[in-house]
């Protein structure tokens, strides 16, 4: 379940023709958002300031130096979510804990190292994640 998208906006809102002007509009109705629940329009930002996009393309669909990550959640949907956000915090941590996701990965895209980020917060990793799939959903 992608709790996130349980607002109106995606059921009641027209679609408007220009994708670029949507964008806005959908982002803006999760401002009101308790900071507890992951929030795509936080995570916007952390992807920004953090650069994953150097690396991982922007419509979350196309490969570029690292795979691309929509659908990610539901790849790592056989393990807790927390791995996932070690994965971002900390891959190769994870990939010597002999994960199998994280092996699995590995083992496509070696010897290409992803940085790790020790400073993220789970909280931040989750509002990573809620960006990366509502880009994906919707573009
Ligand atoms: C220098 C390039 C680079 C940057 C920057 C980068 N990554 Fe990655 N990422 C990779 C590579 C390469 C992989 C594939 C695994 C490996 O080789 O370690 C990967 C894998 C992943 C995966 C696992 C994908 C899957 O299908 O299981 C996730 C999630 C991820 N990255 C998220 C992020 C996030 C979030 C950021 C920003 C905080 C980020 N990455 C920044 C290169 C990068």
């Amino acid at each position: 379940m992608i709790l996130w998208r349980s607002t109106s906006a995606h059921t009641e809102e027209p679609r408007l023709i220009d994708s670029g002007a949507i964008v806005p509009a959908i982002f803006g109705s999760y401002a009101g958002l308790p900071d507890s629940i992951p929030n795509p329009s936080r995570g916007k930002d952390v992807w920004k300031i953090n650069g994953c996009g150097v690396c991982h393309a922007q419509s979350m669909k196309d490969v570029l130096t690292g795979p691309a990550l929509g659908g990610v959640t539901e790849r790592w949907a056989a393990h807790p979510r927390e791995d996932l956000y070690t994965w971002i915090q900390s891959s190769q941590k994870l990939i010597g804990e002999g994960h199998p996701r994280a092996i699995a990965v590995w083992n496509e895209w070696k010897p290409t190292v992803m940085p790790i980020y020790p400073d993220l917060t789970d909280e931040e990793c989750a509002d990573l994640l809620a960006y990366i799939e509502v880009v994906y959903a919707d573009y």
